[in-house]
């Protein structure tokens, strides 16, 4: 196993796949102040700009080729902007599994005013999790009606080639305040136009 390997698999660096943020994009409006806190390669950000958005922040513990890296979002004190006439605060992402609940809980405390959150369906199946989901029920969630294959971000095409698809699902899930707690369930699907959001 090599360095980036190593790494890629300790931090759990898995890319998601375009067509599932463009599928969440096209049913989920974002405040225009946004944080992707764990950006990796950065895909959440380009097809968020590809949508109209602007004001993208983004940050991650490791240096993958985008945004700004070297930035903790668990353990590092977070500079939450105090200024009244900014916009309220979206994040976006994608955060490893192990670690995903932590990351929801520190949106919540640095205020955001929604969180578009990317993980395994099986995150919302966990036991382990239940006290987690009784404090945080989310809004809405969408699963991924086709497979939503992350690869591990050291992977090169022509071994992703070889792999074939993964069997594991995918579903975005969404806290909005002021919305009545859910959570409500929709697919997401890879056709454009076909989502029942
Ligand atoms: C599942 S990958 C997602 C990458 C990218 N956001 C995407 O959607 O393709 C998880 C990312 O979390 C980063 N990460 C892990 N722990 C972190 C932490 N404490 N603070 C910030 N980023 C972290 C990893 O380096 C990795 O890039």
């Amino acid at each position: 196993m090599n360095d980036i390997e190593g790494l890629a698999r300790e931090v759990e660096c898995y890319i998601t796949p375009e067509w599932a943020v463009d599928a969440i994009l096209d049913v989920e409006l974002m405040t225009d102040n946004i944080l992707d806190p764990c950006c990796g390669t950065g895909v959440l950000a380009r097809v968020a700009m590809d949508h109209g958005y602007r004001f993208i922040l983004s940050i991650d513990k490791y240096d993958w080729g985008y945004g700004d890296g070297n930035m903790d979002f668990l353990d590092d004190p977070y500079e939450v902007d105090e200024d009244k006439n900014r916009t309220p605060l979206t994040v976006l992402m994608n955060p490893p599994f192990s670690k995903a609940t932590q990351f929801v809980e520190k949106a919540f405390a640095i205020g955001a005013r929604k969180i578009i959150c990317f993980q395994r369906f099986a995150w919302w199946e966990s036991e382990k999790r239940t006290e987690f989901w009784r404090q945080y029920p989310p809004n809405r969630i969408y699963v991924c009606a086709a497979r939503a294959t992350c690869w591990r971000v050291d992977l090169t095409p022509e071994q992703i080639n070889k792999m074939g698809n993964t069997t594991t699902a995918h579903a975005w899930f969404v806290w909005e305040k002021g919305h009545p707690p859910g959570p409500l369930v929709s697919r997401l699907s890879k056709k454009k136009g076909q989502t029942d959001g």
